[in-house]
């Protein structure tokens, strides 16, 4: 197995961004994972399903091709409420699980970036970071970039959307969202964009080296 990347957090924790930046500092290539379950739910929504129809929701997770998921639909926070909604189901995590680990095994590596790669995608992955911020700072970050999509937003609005996310997907049964315990913590909250992935780089950087050492040894 090649050089594997796991990078988990909650919504707008910075994760995205340090993933792609990861991607192009170790020429792997870079799976954002939360895409998978945006389209799900906004092709569930298209299709006239309840999100909380788990095994419809499933049907469409099984169908899902790698092509659907560069839709702007995808961005809007419309399509963040009905992922975490749809990926509650175990059938529908089951569905995604194959295209994620077949990304993953790549013979070049990879970084994949979500909310259970490091517990439950990838628990064998060499490097491993969890990012978050504190959920004001989070919200901050998320409704600035929803006006430069132009979608406007009420912060306190998306404040509360940031809160009940976090509640859902760290309270679901399967595969929440949680901190593996061999992953690294990198808080953002006081951190620049360009300081956080540079202290990404770095901790991956030693990860790296302590993986090279391991696959030379006998
Ligand atoms: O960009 P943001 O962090 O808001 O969300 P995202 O990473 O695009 O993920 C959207 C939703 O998909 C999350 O709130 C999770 O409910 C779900 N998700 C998941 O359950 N497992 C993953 N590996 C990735 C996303």
């Amino acid at each position: 197995m090649g050089f594997v990347v796991a990078v988990d957090g909650p919504a707008a924790s910075g994760k995205g961004t340090i993933a792609a930046r990861l991607g192009a500092a170790f020429g792997l290539p870079v799976l954002d994972t939360g895409l998978l379950y945006r389209a799900v739910g906004v092709l569930c929504e298209r299709a006239g399903h309840d999100p909380g129809d788990g095994a419809a929701a499933a049907t469409v997770a099984a169908a899902l091709s790698a092509e659907q998921l560069g839709d702007p639909a995808l961005r809007t926070r419309r399509a963040g409420e009905l992922a975490s909604r749809v990926a509650v189901h175990p059938a529908v995590r089951a569905a995604l699980l194959d295209l994620q680990r077949a990304f993953a095994r790549q013979e070049s590596g990879a970084v994949l970036d979500g909310r259970d790669i490091g517990t439950v995608i990838c628990p064998q992955a060499p490097a491993k970071l969890y990012v978050t911020a504190t959920p004001e700072v989070r919200a901050e970050r998320r409704w600035k970039q929803l006006a430069a999509q132009g979608e406007a937003a009420d912060y306190a609005e998306v404040l509360a959307d940031t809160r009940r996310r976090d509640a859902r997907d760290g309270g679901r049964e399967t595969a929440p969202m949680a901190c593996a315990a061999d992953a690294i913590l990198l808080d953002t909250t006081e951190m620049t964009i360009e300081h956080a992935a540079d202290a990404a780089r770095r901790i991956v950087e030693a990860a790296r080296a302590r993986w090279e050492a391991s696959k030379a040894s006998p």
